[in-house]
């Protein structure tokens, strides 16, 4: 099967969560195809031929998309994504009041769009633990699995 993941990160920690994600997915037999948000790649290009999606955005500012994902959620909402699998993943900080709004921001979109949902929204704090390893290798299993 074919995964096609798009994020944005910043500092690294979701690159990280992204690159944990990868492995478990390649482990399982599964071809994986990252993009950088910062690419740029339209919607259109993004939900093309793969047989699942990720998306994995950080939070930023107060309980914002972060540049590097806004402009594609923002095109995600005008888009028909009936019949596409999509999982939603991020980053964020506890010590926020919003802890990882951006999943949920991102899922709303997607799920708005018509997309089936894979699995609920992971939410980790900052670089991933030996705990969020494990959701996100799970979450790899249930993305092979559908
Ligand atoms: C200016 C700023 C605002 C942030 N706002 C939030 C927030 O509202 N909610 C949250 O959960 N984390 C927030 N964070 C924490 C980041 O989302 C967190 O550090 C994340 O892991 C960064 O991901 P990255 O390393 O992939 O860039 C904020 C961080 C910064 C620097």
């Amino acid at each position: 099967m074919k995964v096609k993941i798009i994020y944005t990160s910043l500092t690294g920690n979701t690159k990280e969560a992204v690159d944990v994600l990868s492995d478990a997915l390649t482990d399982k037999g599964a071809d994986v195809e990252a993009f950088d948000g910062d690419d740029g790649i339209e919607v259109a290009d993004f939900f093309t031929d793969a047989d699942a999606y990720v998306i994995a955005s950080y939070t930023d500012g107060d309980a914002e998309l972060p540049d590097g994902i806004i402009d594609f959620a923002d095109d995600v909402e005008d888009a028909d994504l009936n019949g596409f699998n999509v999982s939603v993943i991020g980053t964020g900080d506890t010590s926020y009041d919003d802890f990882c709004s951006a999943v949920d921001d991102i899922e709303g979109r997607v799920k708005e769009a018509g997309a089936n949902i894979i699995a609920p929204g992971l939410k980790i704090e900052l670089a991933p633990d030996d705990e969020a390893t494990e959701a996100l290798k799970q979450l790899a299993a249930t993305i092979t699995s559908i």
